[in-house]
């Protein structure tokens, strides 16, 4: 039995728990403001928001029910656009009318309830965070102008907050309908009552993380398949260091990834690397070891922790391995996992001073888009010698690759322009990419060069010349 809460009824279905969510809220509970676009995670029409209690807290995400199984509603708060009404419009609305945000209101809903998402979510309130809330929502005719002026309107408004309780002040001002005041609490009991979960040791069910590939690929079979709900697996979650090295729970997303203040600690620019990966519904969702397991060539969490030289920890029944991510693809989607067996955690060694660390992605589209070529770099020194390199690429081959016989060379050679150009000769000896719908081989190679030139150039600005490289 699936239990949660859909705005302010409680949920009890023994409906299949890979039953895709859209689906339940829009034909079994007729809540119909919930719009069907790409079912794909591209669009943003069917965002909603999903309240979970986290470490006693109440937390709202945006995700998109396309992709959901109901299964990971369990326990939660799921919020569609009907779930914000309450007297007249929330704010949010009014500043979409105002600014005339809307006109075939086909996306309009999705907007308005990552808007909304926006105004719960305990990031600061400015306007680069309210855009950022509705970087997974596309709308097709009204334009952008007008929708960016509605979340200016929602800033300014927001400013008004002055600290006290959020949620009062929300109902206060009309952004929420005064039932979301009993949902921690309601979250409590419920979670009290829920049985424990499978564990993660079944390998007679399907692992399902955020849903985010599977529901993409094979929507209708999931419907059918016996699944093993990893994303809120307590034992699958979490990001800790222990000695010198940090703990990542393979269900973590790529959200909570970004949150961590361990990986902020160590890797500076966290933020904007992760920001180059998909959206944010789909960020909040996509679990580390979906895009591993799923093993695209162009996966960019992969072609990341390869860059940071990651190692993961495969548990089967009875059995636990550790083994280099890197050895883990064996061919175009071969990997070196028994039947079975799923991943438990990624560990990656603390990042040692002096060092450098960089992501790098190219796609056809600056945000939403999967790369056509991405990398990573991370390179150590000792004075001008470089002791240790860990370099990385995606869509240049079948799997996503590491660079071996580059980082073998970069070893024990000085940081120079001309050992950056001869690493190249190498890359280029390494890589196999094919010509396809985003690019041709050509145009890889030289992508790629560009990226690994690009990792010098931002972590030794006043090292390497970009003048000596070309
Ligand atoms: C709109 C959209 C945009 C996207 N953009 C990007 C992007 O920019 N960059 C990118 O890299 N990816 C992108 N993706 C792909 C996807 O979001 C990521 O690959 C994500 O990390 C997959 O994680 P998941 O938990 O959703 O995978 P799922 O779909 O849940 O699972 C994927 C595979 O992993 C297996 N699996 C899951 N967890 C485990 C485990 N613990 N052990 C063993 N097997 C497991 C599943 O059985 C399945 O085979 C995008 C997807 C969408 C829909
Ligand atoms: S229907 Fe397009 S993102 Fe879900
Ligand atoms: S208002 Fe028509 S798609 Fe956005």
């Amino acid at each position: 039995m699936i239990k949660f809460i859909l705005n302010n009824t409680p949920i009890s279905t023994d409906k299949h728990s890979g039953t895709i969510l859209l689906d339940f809220i829009r034909y079994h509970k007729a809540l119909t403001g919930t719009k069907i676009g790409c079912r794909e995670g591209d669009c943003g029409a069917c965002t909603i928001m999903v309240g979970d209690l986290r470490n006693g807290q109440l937390h709202y995400e945006s995700m998109t029910s396309c992709l959901t199984p109901l299964g990971n509603a369990q326990g939660k708060h799921i919020v569609t656009i009907e779930g914000f009404n309450g007297d007249g419009l929330t704010p949010v609305q009014q500043a979409m009318v105002d600014e005339g945000g809307t006109q075939c209101g086909f996306c309009t809903v999705g907007f308005v309830v990552s808007l909304q998402g926006f105004c719960l979510s305990s990031k600061p309130q400015t306007y680069e965070n309210a855009i950022a809330a509705i970087d997974g929502n596309i709308c097709r005719c009204t334009g952008y102008k007008s929708i960016e002026r509605a979340a200016q309107r929602i800033v300014d408004h927001l400013g008004n907050y002055k600290g006290q309780d959020k949620m009062n002040w929300l109902v206060e001002q009309g952004y929420l309908p005064a039932y979301f005041k009993t949902i921690q609490q309601q979250l409590e009991t419920l979670k009290a009552e829920l049985p424990q979960p499978i564990t993660p040791q079944n390998g007679a069910l399907t692992p399902v993380g955020g849903g985010t590939d599977l529901y993409v690929q094979r929507p209708a079979e999931m419907r059918k398949t016996a699944i093993n709900h990893f994303l809120d697996q307590n034992e699958l979650k979490g990001i800790s260091r222990k000695g010198d090295n940090i703990h990542i729970g393979a269900a973590c997303t790529a959200e909570d990834l970004r949150s961590s203040t361990i990986m902020q600690e160590h890797i500076p620019n966290l933020h904007a690397f992760m920001k180059l990966v998909s959206s944010t519904p789909i960020r909040n969702m996509g679990t580390v070891a979906g895009n591993f397991v799923n093993a695209s060539p162009i996966g960019d969490l992969t072609i990341f922790f390869l860059g940071l030289n990651a190692s993961i920890v495969l548990s089967g029944v009875g059995t636990k391995r550790t083994i280099a991510l890197k050895d883990f693809y064996k061919g175009y989607k071969q990997l070196d996992k028994q039947q079975g067996e799923f991943l438990e955690e990624i560990i990656i060694q603390v990042p040692q001073q002096p060092i450098g660390f960089n992501f790098e992605k190219v796609c056809k589209r600056t945000h939403l888009d999967i790369a056509t070529v991405n990398s990573a770099l991370q390179i150590k020194l000792s004075g001008d010698t470089i002791i240790e390199a860990h370099a990385s690429a995606g869509g240049v081959g079948p799997t996503p690759k590491y660079l071996q016989n580059t980082c073998n060379f970069l070893k024990g050679k000085p940081l120079t322009e001309a050992t950056i150009q001869q690493a190249n000769e190498v890359i280029q000896d390494e890589i196999s990419p094919i010509s396809d719908a985003r690019g041709t081989k050509e145009y890889k190679r030289l992508l790629l060069r560009q990226l690994f030139y690009a990792h010098f150039l931002t972590l030794f600005p006043d090292r390497i010349q970009l003048a000596q490289l070309v």
